[in-house]
């Protein structure tokens, strides 16, 4: 393992990730997975998963097609340390600890319990916490733990997150003033919005707008969901403009530059939809082919999948040990 800088991000186990979640964070977190001068931490938020779903076949599955994804796109398990949340129990005591030491009132203010709470308000609800679990509520604690564990430097995430690194300092800092000096102030390392793929309406690439493109879908699947993408009514040789075009936004995230320049030229002098829907089938479908098989390949091979899971724990054990038994002594908790 490097050494170096430490940076950590957890994946929310929400099934199959798209071409959004690929080209904005996937492989982005395994490109500076490679990076010699830093160790990478990489796990899959499986208790996270609980809070927005009680089907256990939903948690088990996503759990597992979430790691099957990383791997066949391309996550190295000698590059980074990539383990199940699950695996690694000393986070779970972590944040009873935590608990123990931050304000309700902090909680009271984070964006998602806010929200659940206006939901309830606005139906005139007699109870503004109904249907809100302690799950939802202590959500922000578990992710503090998640990322102090492994006294983490940067966190990258959404800017959806950048509350929850705000309290996960918070959190660090009152713990090393009362307790004395123990945990990192991890930085938030917020990805830049501007890049953001266009899903198929042209809205942002999102699972909860349904205008995404599985990372793994076939050719033929493929073709449909890129034909249905709305166009204007510019006939073939009358010049379209790129800047705002769906289409024009998706290529660019998968072309070459010297693909999306001569699209770009070609949009110009006239090119028809229907010519560039074909060839945006044919660039998607090449770049993807290599991580479809792949991934076929490794949903294969559950124990594959759970031997390098199992290897990841082992070494995030090795990180988090030490750290524990510091916490712990540091809170007076030992042996007589
Ligand atoms: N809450 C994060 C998300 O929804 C996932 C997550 C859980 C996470 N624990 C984390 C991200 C720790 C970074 C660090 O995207």
């Amino acid at each position: 393992m490097a050494t170096g800088k430490r940076i950590l991000t957890g994946i929310t186990t929400s099934g199959v990730p798209h071409i959004g979640n690929l080209v904005g964070a996937i492989l982005p977190a395994i490109e500076a997975s490679k990076a010699s001068d830093t160790s990478s931490f990489l796990f899959l938020a499986d208790y996270h998963s609980l809070i927005k779903n009680h089907d256990p076949d939903l948690t088990f599955n996503s759990s597992f097609e979430v790691a099957a994804s990383w791997l066949a796109c391309g996550l190295e398990p000698d590059e980074t340390v990539f383990y199940r949340q699950s695996d690694v129990p000393h986070i779970m005591e972590l944040a009873w600890i935590l608990g123990c030491l931050t304000a309700k009132g902090l909680l009271n203010r984070a964006h998602a319990y806010k929200a659940a709470v206006s939901e309830n308000e606005e139906e005139n609800s007699a109870d503004p916490d109904r249907g809100i679990t302690m799950g939802l509520f202590n959500y922000p604690i578990l992710m503090s733990a998640d990322i102090l564990m492994f006294n983490a430097d940067v966190v990258p995430v959404g800017n959806d997150q950048k509350q929850h690194l705000e309290m996960t300092r918070d959190i660090a800092n009152r713990f090393n003033h009362h307790y004395g000096n123990t945990f990192t102030i991890p930085e938030a390392q917020i990805s830049d919005e501007a890049g953001v793929l266009p899903g198929l309406d042209g809205r942002k690439m999102s699972k909860s707008y349904g205008n995404v493109i599985p990372i793994f879908i076939e050719s033929g699947g493929l073709s449909k969901l890129i034909k249905k993408v709305k166009t204007n009514s510019l006939e073939p040789g009358q010049p379209k403009d790129p800047e705002g075009c769906t289409l024009f936004g998706i290529l660019k995230a998968f072309g070459s530059s010297g693909e999306v320049d001569d699209m770009r030229l070609r949009y110009e002098e006239g090119v028809g939809w229907g010519q560039v829907k074909t060839d945006l089938i044919e660039l998607i479908d090449q770049r993807l082919k290599p991580f479809r098989e792949e991934y076929l390949k490794i949903s294969e091979d559950r124990d594959y999948v759970e031997t390098t899971l199992r290897r990841g724990a082992e070494k995030a054990i090795e990180v988090a040990d030490p750290v524990l038994e510091r916490v712990r002594e540091a809170v007076g908790i030992k042996s007589f």
